[in-house]
């Protein structure tokens, strides 16, 4: 299993490239179901989640052919509608298969995907949605399995704001016969990024980027060309990075305007920053100063960042209070942070943070994908050498993280 041994201190300064983003990217790979035409899309991450969605689309009969960054996918051959549990374990966001299958052939058999680190995470609200739009539905032996003639549009509120959730019913509606309001949608910018290709694959939507998706069905979608937006979760962890080690960082292929809050809060931290259309410049060169926060859905600050400002605030001046409200486990990090040195106390929801002068380097083990980042960041702020275990989590949602940050500076290796 592959570690990465950190031996912090260094300052970084340089350029970083960012990926296009995980959590658009995997949906987007999920329409290409939608269509029997060929669906054109670019700056695709190369992640192991990325692989892990293709292997499973492949496996039912789409056509993909990969080249760098490119990604292009046929659904004519598309004749297996199933998603095994021995995909569905290893990555949730395989659910996004239920909805364009169901949509488009009428059927589909998914796993459920059962709890993970972070929380038990079901997914009955894509369950309850398909429902509404009158899939019948029945879950027998770890299995959903949904029929339906031709889904009806109707309007579905949804209990509380799901991602996926929002994904999986947007790419239902769109083949669906009539109208399709989806209220108490999630805004994210990964969900803007779906409804886009959507819409350029001939799907009608109204309302993008806001708690109201309006869809008129149509019969069929046809092929398109679409551009994954830029990864802003991994745009707030280099940010983060550079916050805790210290240095003078520009960011490549990178959006400020879906990052608000979290740049916030870094100002506040003390860190200077700068950008423009597509890039942010990040300047840091004194200890950074606590900052308190709470994680809510989009634009709210995301809790796909908790862990990170986390491990700035162990060594901010100060102390701090971060709040999690929409996964109930998400704060394995903090046993791993105090491993290092990190004074971090939890109540209930809220992890309560007493910054401290510096940390030192220990052997951590990585419990999820965000937690794995933020060991990173607190490695490459400590004092001596940090190895890092169980790093597939990380290697899932980063695209290259170490050769990223080596090339700024850091010293990074990864270890067999
Ligand atoms: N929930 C339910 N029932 C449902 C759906 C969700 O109770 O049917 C609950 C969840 O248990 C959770 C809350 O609602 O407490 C929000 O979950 P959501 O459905 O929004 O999360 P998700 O769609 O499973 C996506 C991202 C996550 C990110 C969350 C929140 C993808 C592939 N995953 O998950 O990304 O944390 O939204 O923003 O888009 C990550 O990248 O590290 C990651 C975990």
């Amino acid at each position: 299993m592959d570690k990465l041994l950190i031996q912090g201190g260094n300052r970084l300064a340089g350029e970083i490239s960012i990926s296009g983003a995980k959590n658009a990217a995997l949906p987007i790979l999920c329409a290409g179901l939608l269509t029997a035409d060929t669906v054109q899309l670019s700056n695709v991450p190369h992640l192991q989640d990325v692989a892990t969605m293709l292997k499973l689309l492949r496996q039912m009969g789409l056509r993909v052919e990969q080249e760098g960054n490119t990604v292009a996918l046929n659904g004519r051959a598309v004749d297996k509608l199933e998603a095994p549990y021995e995909m569905v374990k290893t990555m949730r966001a395989a659910i996004l298969v239920l909805g364009p299958l169901v949509a488009r052939f009428g059927e589909a058999k998914v796993s459920l995907p059962g709890g993970c680190a972070i929380g038990s995470r079901p997914v009955d609200q894509h369950i309850k949605g398909l429902q509404a739009m009158g899939a019948e539905i029945t879950i027998e032996a770890g299995y959903i399995h949904a029929k339906a003639k031709r889904l009806k549009g109707t309007r579905v509120v949804t209990d509380m704001i799901t991602v996926t959730g929002t994904e999986n019913l947007l790419m239902a509606a769109t083949l669906a016969d009539g109208e399709t309001v989806l209220e108490n949608a999630a805004r994210e910018p990964e969900v803007a990024d779906l409804a886009n290709l959507l819409v350029a694959m001939g799907a009608r939507i109204d309302g993008i980027g806001s708690d109201r998706l309006v869809v008129q069905g149509v019969e069929q979608l046809h092929g398109a060309s679409h551009a994954v937006i830029s990864d802003r979760i991994e745009t707030g962890t280099f940010l983060c990075a550079v916050a805790a080690a210290g240095g003078d960082v520009t960011l490549k292929n990178a959006r400020t305007n879906i990052l608000d809050v979290a740049l916030d809060k870094l100002r506040e931290a003390g860190v200077i920053i700068t950008s423009g259309d597509n890039w942010i410049r990040v300047q840091m060169a004194a200890r950074p100063k606590a900052v308190t926060f709470r994680t809510t859905e989009y634009p709210g600050f995301p809790t796909d960042m908790q862990a990170q400002f986390m491990a700035l605030n162990s060594i901010a001046e100060g102390g701090s209070r971060v709040t999690e409200t929409i996964f109930e486990n998400r704060f394995m990090h903090v046993q791993e942070l105090n491993r290092l040195g990190a004074s971090i106390g939890i109540e209930g929801h809220t992890a309560i943070i007493q910054g401290v002068d510096k940390l030192v380097g220990a052997p951590v083990m990585a419990t999820d994908l965000r937690a794995s980042a933020s060991l990173v960041i607190a490695a490459l702020a400590a004092q001596g050498e940090t190895l890092i275990d169980r790093i597939y989590h990380l290697d899932r949602g980063y695209d290259r993280m170490e050769e990223k940050l080596s090339a700024v500076g850091a010293d990074i290796r990864r270890v067999k």
